[in-house]
């Protein structure tokens, strides 16, 4: 009998399972075939949440910042307590073979590090660190997104830097975003925006957060958010184009006062922002110009 397709969180059926499809991932310096891409069920990091990983976007067969996102994956592990044991070089090099494994122009890359099944128990010292590289066609993360997204306010807080080690893109660190993101969507939302721990605005579940006010930019940035490398770009993109950007803490009262919103991520892009909990934002010719020029700087029709 044919198995059901899973269902996804708002019980839409899923056309490919990602368990289930056609291609090869790169597990530590070899390709294996997709379906065989396995670990034990009793990996430390499944249990422990120790992971790391990157998203990278290919567009037209190049991977956008690519040495940027291989670092980060370095320094997480770092931050995690272990060392890849492949240099920052070598995971490039995976990433690139892996997208020319695909044939796809655009992509989505997925590079990730976790702690193996040699050992059990929350220490982990005896267990060997892998490294995968996977690929796949990825298009929008919001679906329309130039119309703008409607975000509702998470219930939960980004932890203090003193509570986990959160400039680590760690897997552990993403329960509360998928917790998040799963309450939004069940609520009619596209995301969640989550504050922090001393109730600052901080970021989306998977991208930062921009605010337009008086042809004026502002954005949170701190010692708790992940370090963006879209976030990055887009502040050299605005500052090419004249536009002052503010980096600096940003409390919820301030939010009715401005009038563009935007998200930034790999995969979220620039992602304008029309709602925010009730409160209306315009998709503005900031926001529109700054998304027109990402699209052409990733694309290599412009340089920063
Ligand atoms: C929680 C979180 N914030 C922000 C970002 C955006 O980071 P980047 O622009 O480096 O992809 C991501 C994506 O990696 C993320 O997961």
């Amino acid at each position: 009998m044919r198995q059901a397709l899973p269902l996804n969180a708002r019980n839409i059926m899923i056309e490919k399972a990602y368990h289930d499809r056609d291609g090869q991932i790169w597990i530590d310096g070899e390709f294996v075939d997709w379906r065989e891409a396995k670990v034990h069920v009793l990996t430390h990091s499944l249990h422990y949440g120790s992971a790391v990983f990157e998203g990278n976007r290919a567009y037209e067969g190049e991977i956008f910042r690519l040495t940027d996102h291989s670092q980060r994956l370095v320094n997480s592990a770092e931050f995690m307590g272990f060392e890849i044991p492949f240099t920052r070089d070598q995971i490039d090099e995976a990433c690139r073979e892996t997208l020319a494994k695909t044939e796809l122009g655009d992509a989505y890359l997925r590079p990730f590090a976790w702690r193996g099944s040699d050992m059990m128990g929350v220490a982990s010292k005896n267990n060997r660190i892998h490294l995968g590289v996977a690929a796949w066609h990825w298009g929008n993360y919001f679906p329309d997104k130039m119309k703008g997204i409607r975000l509702t306010i998470s219930k939960w807080k980004r932890p203090a830097p003193d509570t986990i080690p959160c400039k680590s893109k760690g897997a552990g660190l993403y329960m509360i975003c998928t917790l998040s993101k799963d309450s939004a969507s069940a609520a009619g939302y596209d995301d969640a925006l989550m504050y922090d721990y001393k109730g600052r605005v901080a970021e989306c579940t998977g991208a930062h957060i921009f605010f337009i006010r008086d042809g004026e930019i502002h954005t949170p940035t701190n010692d708790i958010l992940l370090d963006g490398i879209t976030h990055d770009t887009v502040i050299k993109l605005a500052a090419k184009r004249g536009y002052t950007v503010y980096k600096r803490d940003i409390y919820p009262t301030e939010m009715p006062h401005f009038t563009e919103c935007f998200i930034v991520g790999t995969a979220a892009e620039i992602t304008p922002v029309r709602e925010i909990a009730g409160q209306d934002y315009t998709v503005g010719d900031i926001t529109k110009t700054l998304a027109a020029d990402y699209d052409a700087l990733v694309r290599g029709k412009i340089a920063l």
